[in-house]
């Protein structure tokens, strides 16, 4: 229980540091949160969402599963995901992806782990998709990391094509969905130059994909 006591030590430390640079933060944040923006990323513990874009509670709303998935029957991430659409009107999506992913990395080598198997099947679908343009890479960290970057494209045009990310666009809500990949090595974020804003670009961005693995 050590250890645990440790982690409740850091957090009135973590506490106090705060109220002492801003006394009234925490009673402002439990009136509301209003975040702009919806961070999709994966649960590896390297890559923490809020701490990496230099964000304070309040600022992003997130979601984060094993390799960033986006499924149309996860009723987790619909949720989520709805919940920041309709409720908080984030502005902006950003499906963060990271290299070396060890849920990407068990899916390209095809291990076997249990009931996550039917999980990375999803990303398994991007590689079959895009098995042209991979078989082309012969280091095998390189292929990794380029299937690592296409998984969050294709997660990224799944999360625009959502009744939900439909739905808002209908309505004119200003909503744009991001694509990155996150540097384990060097802490950085890389922008994969997907910013889809409305219909018109998300078929833009899917035949790019298309053309990209052709
Ligand atoms: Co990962």
């Amino acid at each position: 229980m050590k250890e645990l006591n440790e982690l409740l030590e850091n957090n009135r430390g973590w506490s106090e540091r705060i109220k002492a640079s801003d006394p009234g933060f925490f009673q402002a944040l439990a009136q509301q949160q209003n975040p702009r923006y919806l961070w999709i990323g994966c649960s590896d513990s390297r890559v923490p969402a809020t701490q990496l874009v230099g964000l304070s509670p309040g600022e992003m709303f997130v979601h984060r599963n094993v390799a960033n998935v986006v499924v149309h029957t996860d009723f987790n991430c619909l949720s989520v995901l709805e919940f920041a659409v309709d409720l908080l009107k984030v502005s902006h999506i950003i499906v963060c992806g990271h290299d070396g992913c060890n849920g990407v990395q068990a899916a390209m080598q095809n291990r076997k782990l249990g009931l996550a198997d039917n999980w990375l099947r999803f990303v398994q679908d991007v590689m079959q998709r895009h098995d042209a343009l991979l078989s082309e890479i012969r280091d095998e960290a390189q292929r990794l990391n380029k299937l690592c970057e296409l998984n969050v494209i294709e997660q990224a045009l799944n999360v625009g094509r959502t009744t939900i990310v439909q739905n808002a666009w209908d309505r004119g809500q200003e909503l744009a969905v991001h694509g990155w990949i996150y540097g384990i090595g060097d802490g950085l974020l890389r922008d994969l130059d997907i910013c889809i804003a409305n219909q018109t670009e998300l078929s833009i961005a899917y035949k790019n994909t298309v053309k990209a693995s052709g």
